[in-house]
């Protein structure tokens, strides 16, 4: 079976991991700090913080802010859910805003609607698939309005914004990646919070270790002494992942390259064909395609979304949709804040997105016969 994602590990990568299983320590040495400083260079921050996932990345991101429960947070509703789990376990109040309809990123006109009418203390946007949002504007009102901005990376570990790969935390307070293995590079389960303020991520270090601080006034008690003065957690990512997350993103250049040639295949192969609609990019960006969003007009070509999905797998070719609304799961539809009319291009994208098998490993006589089939179901 042909799925949209796959993970590529080589041997450098084992290699690399076996080595570390001959170390005294299997986590928590001093791979962890190697994987950090790794990440540091590539995106450009200050500080990083890796972590058991990506989630527990956007949990502790967002509790480093110490924001008042029930604060406003705006986001997007075409992401994963865990963007706005996370929010809702600190205590906060979650809008959404609709997506643009030719990036299917955050709609910043709409945004700033919203934000003239709200006192919105947070935004979390996601670079989705890898397409980084309209940044520039998005900073325009930030300094406009005065709230944070956390940058949901999980999908655009790769991606440039004007030629720029440590274009994340120019625009942003805070950055959070995953290295599930569907993402650009893997550490199995695995994630980083990126920040530029020592006291944020010195919170976020302290979290993932359940609050331990070991200062040099507790030491001098006594070395084995330690306080917690807050709750903490154990987010920790073991030096074993963090072997592998070094390796890796030594090949993510590589990863993303290829992403992008057989993304272009797709462009070529499906451009201007009626009923199907496909990625734009802008020249300012460099897509990393972690997704490839394929939309396609099931109505006009009179075939049910359901039974194009059913036949597909029948040819052993699993697709995906990336994604339902966050607001269409019961438990968000519930606990989360929304009119339906405001979200009319979510809706639709629902209605017509599928993503196509897009990753390393994938070949191109795959690649062909994933698109022959496809061809065939819709026009033949
Ligand atoms: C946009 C987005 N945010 C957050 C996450 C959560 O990451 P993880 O699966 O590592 O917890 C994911 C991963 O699927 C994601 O795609």
């Amino acid at each position: 079976m042909l799925y949209y994602t796959k993970h590529f590990v080589d041997s450098d990568d084992i290699k690399y991991v076996k080595k570390i299983l001959k170390e005294k320590k299997l986590t928590q040495g001093r791979y962890v700090n190697l994987f950090e400083n790794k990440l540091k260079t590539k995106f450009g921050s200050k500080y990083c913080t890796v972590l058991s996932n990506g989630t527990a990345a956007l949990f502790l991101a967002i509790k480093s802010l110490n924001l008042k429960k029930r604060s406003k947070v705006i986001t997007t509703p075409i992401t994963f859910s865990a963007t706005v789990s996370s929010a809702l376990m600190n205590g906060l109040d979650v809008n959404y805003v609709d997506i643009d309809d030719t990036t299917y990123t955050i709609d910043t006109a709409k945004l700033e609607k919203k934000l003239k009418k709200n006192n919105i203390k947070l935004l979390i946007a996601v670079d989705y698939a890898g397409y980084p949002c309209d940044w520039e504007k998005i900073n325009y009102l930030k300094k406009k309005y005065n709230f944070k901005v956390l940058n949901d990376n999980c999908h655009a570990i790769g991606s440039k914004y004007n030629n720029d790969i440590k274009y994340a935390l120019k625009y942003s307070d805070l950055v959070t990646q995953s290295f599930h293995p569907a993402k650009a590079i893997t550490t199995g389960e695995g994630g980083a919070v990126y920040s530029n303020i020592k006291k944020i991520d010195d919170k976020i270090k302290e979290m993932r270790n359940h609050g331990f601080i070991k200062t040099k006034e507790i030491l001098n008690k006594g070395i084995w002494n330690s306080n917690i003065d807050n709750l903490g957690y154990n987010f920790r990512l073991p030096d074993l992942n963090c072997a592998l997350g070094i390796s890796q993103l030594s090949k993510l250049n590589k990863f993303i390259q290829k992403r992008r040639e057989l993304a272009k295949i797709y462009d070529n192969e499906f451009k201007n064909i009626d009923g199907i609609k496909l990625p734009k990019v802008n020249k300012n960006v460099y897509h990393s395609y972690h997704i490839y969003p394929m939309l396609i007009d099931f109505d006009k070509l009179n075939i049910k979304k359901k039974v194009f999905f059913k036949k597909l797998i029948k040819k052993k070719i699993n697709l995906q949709v990336h994604y339902k609304p966050v607001f269409l799961f019961d438990y968000f539809r519930k606990k989360t804040n929304f009119n339906l009319k405001e979200l009319n291009n979510s809706l639709k994208f629902y209605e017509q997105e599928v993503s196509l098998p897009l990753f390393y490993t994938l070949s191109i006589k795959e690649q062909k016969r994933v698109i022959k089939e496809i061809k065939n179901l819709l026009y033949n």
